[in-house]
């Protein structure tokens, strides 16, 4: 962590992700296979005279809201339940900084999505840590990766209740990593290099649970069948150590299969639904050489591995009634602008 002068106004912004391996056992220690994207939510943070925090959400892909913050009290105009979960991070960012840097300065903060917020896409990290890298900086202090992608884990864990390492890592960091916690609050990152790129169709069905009540659905299986869970958990585990070397060896054909079994096992843990299963069984019909759920499930996106057939594939996850989205993978971590770039 360095002091600079601090600076008015910061523009930081931080990708979205997708998770090519592991989510849920991740939360038990297991390692997580994930890739950052190419849509990216902005923050821009302006020092203000007083102590208002100010947050203005003028895109979540949700109708526009003004929040202003004073002291205890919260002054708001709607009631959006997805954009004030949003901004639920946007808050939790500036009191961590706060109390990291044992400094407060009032602010106002603007944050735009390019990417649907609460989909699976990592929107919620992404905003936390964008807010942490551009609030700290504007108060001076230029820290670390492994402090902003810390400190964005925290402001995940004081909104959701419980969240693994794993999104706030990848939007930090950005390309593909392989994620671990080691228990407590100990984590490991590991940066890879992915010898080839992949070309993957997202696809996204409403959203019918909250990643929280799907982490509580699959720790209460594990409490009324801990045998058979805590062994789908560590085959999930095995699965994704394999998975790593054949990312590394770029063999997609034993990526997608290995796309499918992880699928499989996700589907014992009971966080799929027929929504997504019409989209996965879509994708491999149409050619897809894996198609799975990414992020919590319960609805949300799913991934399909398409080297050959990216627009048939599209075609029939819309027909099974899903939103398809394009977009590159691998996008550089949270980093700060000169200027917010005018992207779509
Ligand atoms: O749906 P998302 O993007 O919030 O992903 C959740 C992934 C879990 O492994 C289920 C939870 C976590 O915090 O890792």
């Amino acid at each position: 962590m360095g002091y600079l002068m601090g600076s008015n106004k910061i523009i930081a912004s931080a990708p979205g992700k997708v998770t090519l391996f592991g989510e849920h056992a991740v939360v038990y220690g297991e390692p997580a296979l994930v890739m950052s994207i190419g849509k990216r939510v902005y923050v821009t943070t302006e020092l203000r005279n007083d102590n208002l925090v100010k947050i203005v959400a003028s895109d979540l892909q949700l109708p526009g809201v003004s929040v202003t913050f004073s002291g205890d009290e919260l002054i708001i105009e709607t009631d959006y339940g997805k954009t004030l979960s949003a901004v639920a991070y946007l808050r939790g960012a500036i009191d961590i900084v706060s109390k990291y840097l044992g400094i407060f300065k009032g602010v106002n903060v603007f944050v735009r999505s390019e990417m649907p917020v609460g989909a699976g896409l990592g929107t919620s990290a992404a905003v936390a840590v964008a807010t942490v890298l551009a609030y700290s900086k504007a108060l001076g202090y230029d820290l670390e990766k492994r402090e902003i992608a810390r400190l964005g884990w925290e402001v995940e864990k004081s909104v959701q209740g419980i969240a693994s390492p794993m999104d706030t890592s990848i939007t930090t960091y950005g390309g593909v990593i392989k994620v671990k916690l080691l228990g407590g609050n100990n984590y490991e990152v590991k940066e890879l290099q992915a010898s080839t790129s992949l070309p993957i169709v997202i696809g996204y069905v409403e959203r019918e649970a909250r990643t929280k009540d799907l982490i509580m659905k699959v720790k209460d299986l594990m409490s009324r069948h801990p045998d058979l869970v805590s062994n789908i958990i560590k085959i999930i585990g095995i699965l994704v150590e394999k998975a790593e070397k054949t990312l590394m060896e770029g063999n997609l054909m034993l990526l997608g299969e290995l796309m499918n079994i992880n699928q499989g096992l996700l589907d014992a843990l009971g966080v799929s639904n027929k929504r997504l299963s019409d989209l996965i069984y879509a994708a491999r019909t149409a050619g897809a050489l894996g198609s799975k759920i990414t992020g919590a499930g319960g609805g949300g996106c799913v991934i399909a591995l398409a080297p050959n057939n990216q627009e048939g594939v599209e075609v029939a996850m819309r027909l099974s009634g899903g939103l398809t989205m394009r977009t590159s993978l691998g996008g550089t971590g949270a980093m700060v602008h000169s200027h917010e770039p005018h992207t779509s």
